[in-house]
């Protein structure tokens, strides 16, 4: 069975639109991993297998993914209205809002749970991290870049939530959550996985969506290790179209120049004052990979036709 689901987080960089284009490009296999998993659209959008790794070296993201698999109902009840004693949240923020109800969406929530809430443990950093991924502006988690960004019409309503938790939570049992640098991730994967490998672009400005700094020479190490495992592991890459990506990666097998489109529904966040509605962009990218794909296409029909 498929279990096709989406990401149950918003994130800058994200695959969500091009999982179909990255699915008929993927090969039967049974170990699957993920090193730069941010919000892992492809794991979600796919089959689980035997044997699925998700590693990202953002520490809050990965202990969001934890308490979605081993804790989704403590996440639910602190996504919830309680007492303010017990959820350390003033009133006037949650006003019109019964107790055991989904936290209302509003912008002096968000305000709050940025610059105010201090979580005392996992779980608490978990629900902040939540609700302000689902409320900020294009899902950027990097706190000098964040901004409310919520709209009833195009994000996902909190009386939403709990169900996309347990559906997530289902999907996410048994699988492997690591914070690690993707080294030590890649250098340590199983023979024959298959690798999805998703880095922060090589020129756009990447520092201002994450948490984590990825220079230069991370691009040159990502490389090199690469390089170094091609010959035991299947390897699917992503990038920036660049002639420099280009020339680095040259030893692959394939490097394909994909593109597709996709739509962005904007709401009145802060920081840029607009009502912009349904832009449309392209997404462009190189597909680079360390196999031959020719066959795959045919082979993937079914799971994409499920998909659609
Ligand atoms: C382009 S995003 C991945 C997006 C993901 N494929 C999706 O569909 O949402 C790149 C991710 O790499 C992570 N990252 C940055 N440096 C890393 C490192 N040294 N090791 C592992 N992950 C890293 C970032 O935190 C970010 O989540």
């Amino acid at each position: 069975m498929v279990n096709s689901i989406n990401s149950p987080f918003r994130y800058a960089g994200g695959k969500f639109y091009a999982r179909k284009l990255i699915l008929a490009h993927i090969p039967q296999h049974v170990h699957y991993i993920e090193p730069f998993a941010g919000g892992a659209s492809i794991f979600f959008a796919k089959a689980k297998v035997g044997f699925n790794h998700l590693n990202d070296i953002d520490e809050e993201l990965m202990n969001v993914y934890f308490m979605i698999r081993d804790n989704p109902e403590g996440l639910i009840s602190f996504l919830r209205k309680r007492s303010e004693d017990e959820s350390r949240i003033p009133e006037r923020l949650t006003l019109d809002t019964n107790c055991g109800d989904p936290l209302p969406a509003k912008k002096e929530l968000h305000k709050f749970f940025k610059n105010i809430f201090e979580p005392i443990n996992d779980l608490e950093r978990a629900g902040r991290w939540f609700y302000l991924n689902r409320t900020s502006y294009s899902g950027i988690m990097n706190f000098q870049n964040m901004y409310w960004g919520y709209g009833d019409r195009f994000s996902m309503q909190p009386k939403n939530w709990a169900q996309n938790i347990r559906r997530t939570s289902k999907k996410l049992q048994n699988v492997i959550l690591t914070s690690d640098d993707f080294e030590t991730i890649i250098d340590n994967s199983p023979d024959d996985s298959l690798l999805f490998i998703d880095p922060p672009y090589y020129n756009a400005d990447q520092d201002k969506f994450y948490n984590y700094p990825f220079t230069r020479e991370d691009h040159l190490r990502l490389q090199g290790c690469l390089r170094r495992n091609s010959n035991r592991l299947l390897l699917f890459l992503t990038y920036d179209n660049e002639t420099d990506i280009r020339e680095m990666y040259s030893w692959m097998e394939e490097i394909h120049d994909r593109e597709w489109n996709y739509c962005i529904q904007r709401t009145d966040d802060q920081k840029f004052k607009t009502d912009r509605k349904g832009e449309r962009y392209k997404g462009k990218e190189l597909f680079i990979l360390n196999y031959h794909s020719d066959y795959i296409e045919l082979n993937n029909q079914v799971q994409l036709r499920l998909l659609a």
